[in-house]
């Protein structure tokens, strides 16, 4: 019900009888008032005037389900939401969402995780209200190998989404590293839960600082906010994000891997370069000469071998 009166205040910039919205959603004036209460509450700025009626004056930086899903237009991506305001870590809600068959698209959002992960046993600060942090529960028929495609799928469909809404054009560090001014903005967790042959079900975790301030980040860190030098709203990047990861997903499933390595070439800034690349106690060091079909690295050692690398830490050395 709230989130039809929202749609009614939304709808106009002057007030709304009390007695208009009471008979179009058939409750009575008390009903309405105790909802208003309640999205008060929430953080709605919402004005009260006598013989008036009520007008939207603001809405709260909160990534409510029905804030997000309002002209999402997406098919699957994010129709079914959970919302927390903090949880340990995303990936876990996830993942018990998916082992007890929550649909493809399902998505964990948190304005705050206190055990925030991020990959190689690294931590992810998630501080409240700052930052966009999420998992997707993804049911993709590919063979376990092909996973690494969608952590690639995901970094294009931000970098993307960050274009549209920011204008600030980000660049991927291999495999899934965003990148804006050589400091990272955002990452991508995968974790795979699968059979040998077909994977059965996919996490993704996407976490970007959005409007974090400088102090409250690494040095190594940036937000999208410290670069545009302006507050984001988390609610329109969410969004667009969703939008971007199902064309993605869904164009992937269509044209197959050639697909996300040439879109995921466009943005990266990896390859051409000198890397080292650690990887279980292994140090690779070469050029980085292109990603294959399964979006491993290939880097030219010093002798001229290619070498494969499914996983690790990326060092550009120039
Ligand atoms: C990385 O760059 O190392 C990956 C960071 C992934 C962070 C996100 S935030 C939402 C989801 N929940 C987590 O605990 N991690 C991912």
């Amino acid at each position: 019900m709230q989130e039809k009166i929202l749609d009614l205040l939304k709808k106009s910039p002057e007030y709304v009888s009390g007695e208009e919205i009471s008979s179009h959603l058939k409750i009575s004036r008390q009903a309405l008032w105790k909802h208003i209460h309640a999205l008060i509450d929430a953080g709605y700025d919402i004005a009260a005037v006598p013989h008036l009626g009520y007008r939207l004056v603001s809405s709260p930086d909160r990534l409510f389900p029905s804030e997000v899903t309002r002209r999402l237009n997406t098919r699957f991506v994010g129709k079914k939401i959970h919302y927390f305001d903090t949880v340990s870590s995303t990936m876990d809600d996830a993942l018990r969402l998916a082992l007890s068959g929550s649909p493809e698209g399902t998505a964990v959002i948190a304005e705050s995780q206190t055990k925030g992960r991020g990959r190689l046993g690294r931590d992810w600060y998630s501080p409240k209200y700052k930052g966009v942090y999420f998992s997707l529960i993804l049911r993709p028929l590919i063979p376990p190998n092909q996973a690494p495609l969608l952590t690639l799928m995901s970094a294009v469909s931000l970098c993307e989404a960050i274009k549209e809404n920011t204008g600030l054009a980000c660049q991927i560090k291999w495999p899934n590293d965003i990148l804006l001014h050589n400091k990272k903005v955002g990452g991508i967790l995968t974790e795979l839960n699968g059979e040998t042959d077909v994977s059965r079900f996919m996490v993704i975790g996407i976490g970007i600082n959005v409007n974090n301030d400088k102090r409250s980040m690494l040095p190594q860190s940036t937000s999208l906010k410290e670069i545009k030098k302006q507050d984001i709203s988390r609610v329109e990047l969410l969004q667009e994000i969703f939008r971007r990861l199902e064309s993605n997903y869904l164009a992937f499933q269509k044209k197959g891997s050639a697909y996300i390595t040439g879109e995921w070439r466009e943005w990266n800034i990896t390859l051409g370069r000198r890397v080292k690349v650690t990887c279980h106690k292994e140090h690779i060091e070469g050029e980085a000469v292109d990603i294959d079909a399964d979006g491993g690295l290939l880097v030219r050692n010093d002798p001229g071998l290619i070498r494969k690398v499914l996983a690790g830490d990326v060092t550009h050395c120039r």
